[in-house]
């Protein structure tokens, strides 16, 4: 018996199935470059997650090369590749991943009335013809094959049914029922699943999965009522970043499921001490950091502030904690290491943090953490990782900021001279604006040769302290790209010209390799 049929037949495990780089890269802001996809699958594949959705391989050639580097470095997971039901779709899909050691393909069309209509101009006939086919076609080559109704949670459950069955019988080994658009409630988004396992010939064969949007806060709450009717897979992202308000998020799915296993008796495979690091590493390549009352990995989700909650802690922590801050890899933010501690104390830390140390330049890294150690008088968790990741950006930058000085007074205008390396040759302009930052940003404009609009900018202490290392993201938009940026250092100025210096490298890459209209995108 293999795995999904051993798991249909009553397991108690269930799949967690990570779209962070295919459902969560789609949201504005949230764009990756394929080191930092590769960075991610890497961390994905320590968390542990049994599937990995690296991306859409038709929608560009940044997308097919991404996932197809990331189907080749990860050994642990199965890698798919999203695919419409079109020949050319499913044909760069199954390239994408042929050189992974468990390859799949995810096949998805629309099931619902509305979507036929409006969306893809088909009727029910040629949306079963088409699902049926591609599948079939997909099969010839590759076993592990999802197919997606999307739009399931609006689609009519007997049409639906009748898909499946013809999805099943070509050859599909789980079939996802998506709440593509965040609307089901939990009894009904259960219903479902119980009504397609009853009525589909075929059912007991294949893996049922869930996928929910976050569109009126239950994609988690949806997520569990799948399961308790019998989904064995759950569609999630880290930090539930996603399209809208968006996807299942993982975090708070896998923790739900362990601390509650008393009541559902189901387990994930997911080494929970890895969603810290994972969640911070995610944040720091995206540039948005999780808000403070986020569940599991929010700043303030194991934060007592009221007297009666402090007093309880300190007698017994599981007065107010329901779960462990050390099963989830949340570093205890004390003071971790010094001046005196020594590279190989350095490199230790950084793998406890999670961080793949084979991917960084340890040298340049290590000497940063020295200079940091001389600025600051204490060094938490938090500073090595933002310093870690700023060094891993700026070895894949073609700009490079070399140099930078300001100058402000309640009397002259804030002037800033700037000096980048720009595809290895320095050239230097000056800049002035209503502050630093924006003379600074004047100044690498006119050296970069372009002028995007800058639509948001944000600053965030990492530690505490006036000596913290800040932490810069920004978003700016050129020619209908949208792309985000972020720089970590001591002074904020330089924090922010590292920021706006990163998202131009974005836009640079993203310019080269741009995306092909992809209308019908979920
Ligand atoms: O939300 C959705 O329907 C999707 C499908 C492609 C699975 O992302
Ligand atoms: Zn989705």
């Amino acid at each position: 018996m293999d795995m999904a049929t051993a798991e249909s037949q009553g397991s108690d495990w269930v799949r967690i199935f990570d779209t962070t780089l295919r459902d969560g890269e789609q949201s504005p802001g949230c764009t990756m470059n394929v080191e930092e996809k590769l960075a991610l699958a890497r961390q994905l594949e320590r968390l542990n997650v049994d599937i990995i959705e690296a991306g859409f391989a038709a929608s560009s050639e940044g997308d097919f090369e991404s996932v197809n580097r990331v189907a080749q470095s990860v050994k642990g997971p199965l890698v798919l590749s999203l695919s419409r039901t079109r020949d050319e779709d499913v044909d760069r899909a199954l390239k994408s991943v042929d050189k992974s050691t468990r390859p799949g393909i995810h096949i998805f069309i629309a099931t619902s009335d509305i979507h036929l209509k409006y969306k893809l101009n088909m009727n029910r006939e040629d949306v079963l013809d088409a699902a049926t086919w591609a599948v079939t076609r997909a099969k010839k080559h590759l076993d592990y094959i999802e197919f997606s109704c999307e739009d399931a949670s609006r689609s009519e459950w007997e049409y639906m049914a009748k898909v499946c069955a013809e999805v099943i019988r070509a050859g599909a080994t789980v079939i996802n029922l998506p709440d593509t658009t965040g609307h089901a409630i939990p009894e009904e988004y259960g219903r479902m699943f119980a009504y397609m396992r009853e009525h589909v010939p075929g059912a007991g064969k294949v893996i049922w999965s869930a996928h929910c949007h976050n569109d009126l806060g239950l994609a988690v709450a949806n997520s569990l009522a799948a399961i308790g009717n019998g989904a064995r897979q759950i569609e999630c992202t880290i930090n539930g970043i996603g399209e809208r308000a968006g996807n299942c998020s993982m975090e708070e799915v896998v923790m739900a499921l362990k601390t509650r296993k008393d009541l559902m008796g189901i387990q994930t495979r997911v080494d929970t001490r890895q969603i810290y690091p994972s969640s911070r590493l995610l944040s720091q390549i995206i540039g948005q950091s999780v808000p403070a009352n986020k569940p599991i990995v929010g700043d303030n989700a194991f934060a007592h502030e009221a007297g009666i909650h402090q007093d309880g802690v300190l007698k017994y922590k599981l007065t107010y904690e329901i779960m462990k801050p050390e099963d989830i890899g949340i570093p205890s933010n004390k003071l971790v290491l010094g001046k005196h501690s020594g590279r190989h104390a350095f490199i230790n830390r950084l793998k406890e943090l999670g961080v793949d140390t084979d991917a960084v330049d340890l040298n340049s890294a290590f000497a940063e953490f020295k200079a940091l150690c001389d600025k600051k008088k204490v060094v938490y968790d938090d500073d090595i990782l933002a310093l870690v990741t700023e060094e891993a950006r700026r070895t894949s930058d073609e700009i490079e900021l070399v140099d930078m000085r300001c100058s402000s007074s309640s009397k002259e205008t804030p002037h800033a001279v700037v000096t980048l390396r720009v595809n290895g040759e320095e050239h230097s302009a000056d800049g002035e604006g209503d502050g630093m930052v924006d003379a600074c940003y004047q100044a690498i404009y006119k050296i970069a040769g372009v002028h995007p609009a800058l639509e948001r900018y944000a600053v965030k202490a990492i530690t505490g302290g006036t000596d913290a290392l800040g932490e810069v993201s920004c978003l700016v938009r050129d020619n209908g790209m949208t792309v985000a940026g972020q720089g970590a250092h001591s002074d904020i100025v330089m924090a922010s010209a590292l920021a706006l210096v990163n998202a131009l490298n974005r836009l640079k890459s993203r310019k080269e390799a741009p995306l092909k209209p992809t209308t019908d995108v979920p």
